[in-house]
């Protein structure tokens, strides 16, 4: 069992340029609104933009300056009310939340004093420290809720706000479909060597696997409009029994965003309205749709183990990469990631970025839905808090896969893990399919 260890020397200044980075992109997100769409409710699933800009902030202050720094609170009384735990999403616009100015002073503050105690903190000593993990762990946390607020953009209505490229067309000749012979045998998943690699992610353990059959690419629009077109909304044998009882309930027949209009398929993009174009990743589906869409095209979801070792597995070596391209941090040549561009890019797409087997697109553009639950590996070790993964275990919850557009390198790894309800669609999810041989 064997992983590729890292070279520690330059997590200093990783740890710089990725809290800089994380902040570059919630000010993009949180001045290019104004105060009343910043304190507004945009779906009852999403916090208020202005409580993610100060639990940000709040975290920062609890995990890198109470507890690493060893200060006084700033604003004790504060503390409730953005515990992630103490108060529902649909209940937080009534809260008695700091006013957009005080909360991008508050999240400022406490970012002057971190680049401070970092430039005066030893990366060792603790856990914590070690390697800078603390730190590389709040910048984490700013990315993850930059995507839940570009969550928050895609929902809310209204004039377009956000503009960026689309991606370029893809370069060789189209991979659309296809699949690929994944080898049966042992290999190692999770990661006991990658620095900053989050609790859930660890520890590197082997897993045996038979033999099986991955998509090349993502299922896309084209591929699932097929699906609607043959009636799969429909037809109750395609559904898990939850998901045919949450379509019913809803009335869903297409993916979230979406609306047929004179015979065409429309979507709504970040306030834009689109013809659905047919050679992208289908997003915004809930894992019931991406189970019901597999039972139809006589297939299924890979299992978490198995998206894994279709991403890492170097059948040359027997070890597993960091990356599907190999140990490289990612580039704009491997990947779709870090709201370069606000939509995935087509099936296809970043040659470099494939596998040593050829699957392409493992890593951004969709969050790809497992077959399943999110469960602890074994020898888990909550760190440095239950509240990031295990309170979350069991079946409750399905495992995604690979990041989106909107997921930054630094929360992006072959070993990365998110999870979300099963019948959750406003997240940047997709999927690919697979089968037994
Ligand atoms: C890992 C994306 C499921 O947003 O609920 C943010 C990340 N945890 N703050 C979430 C998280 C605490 C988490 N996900
Ligand atoms: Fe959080």
């Amino acid at each position: 069992m064997t992983e590729t260890p890292r070279d520690p020397s330059d997590l200093r200044e990783r740890a710089v340029t990725a809290l800089t980075t994380a902040r570059a992109r919630t000010a993009g997100l949180t001045e290019t609104v104004d105060d009343p769409d910043l304190t507004a409710q945009h779906s009852p699933l999403m916090s208020p933009l202005v409580w993610d800009l100060a639990h940000i902030g709040n975290m920062e202050e609890l995990w890198l300056l109470r507890n690493v720094g060893g200060r006084e609170p700033m604003h004790p009384e504060i503390d409730p009310l953005y515990d992630a735990f103490e108060h529902p999403r649909a209940e937080r616009p009534k809260l008695p939340l700091l006013p957009p100015d005080e909360a991008r002073r508050y999240t400022a503050e406490v970012r002057g004093r971190v680049l401070d105690l970092l430039e005066r903190t030893p990366f060792e000593g603790t856990d914590l420290l070690a390697d800078g993990y603390v730190f590389g762990m709040i910048a984490q946390h700013e990315q993850q809720h930059d995507e839940t607020m570009l969550i928050t953009h895609q929902l809310r209505r209204g004039a377009p706000v956000l503009t960026a490229p689309d991606p370029a067309p893809p370069a060789g000749p189209p991979v659309s479909d296809g699949e690929v012979l994944v080898p049966g045998g042992p290999f190692t998943m999770g990661t006991s060597a990658e620095p900053w690699s989050l609790d859930n992610e660890r520890p590197a353990h082997e897993r045996d696997l038979a033999p099986f059959w991955l998509d090349t690419v993502p299922v896309t629009n084209g591929a699932y409009q097929r699906f609607i077109e043959d009636g799969g909304y429909r037809e109750r044998r395609w559904w898990a029994p939850e998901g045919w009882e949450q379509i019913g309930r809803h009335g869903i027949g297409a993916p979230l965003f979406w609306r047929r209009e004179a015979g065409q398929w429309l979507r709504r993009r970040f306030g834009v309205t689109e013809p659905v174009p047919a050679e992208e990743p289908v997003l915004h589906v809930s894992w019931y749709e991406a189970d019901a869409y597999a039972r139809w095209a006589g297939r299924r979801l890979p299992t978490e183990a198995e998206w894994e070792k279709a991403a890492r597995h170097d059948p040359v070596t027997g070890r597993s990469r960091r990356y599907p391209w190999g140990d490289e941090d990612p580039g704009p040549e491997h990947a779709n990631l870090g709201q370069r561009h606000l939509r995935p890019a087509p099936a296809g797409s970043y040659p470099k970025g494939a596998s040593p087997l050829g699957v392409r697109q493992l890593i951004g553009d969709v969050w790809e839905w497992t077959a399943s639950d999110f469960d602890p590996y074994p020898g888990f070790r909550a760190f440095p808090y239950k509240e990031y993964s295990e309170v979350f275990f069991g079946p409750a919850h399905k495992v995604l896969r690979g990041g989106s557009f909107a997921v930054d390198q630094v929360a992006c790894r072959g070993t990365f893990r998110n999870w979300d309800l099963p019948v959750r669609r406003q997240i940047f999810s997709g999927f690919r399919t697979a089968r037994d041989v």
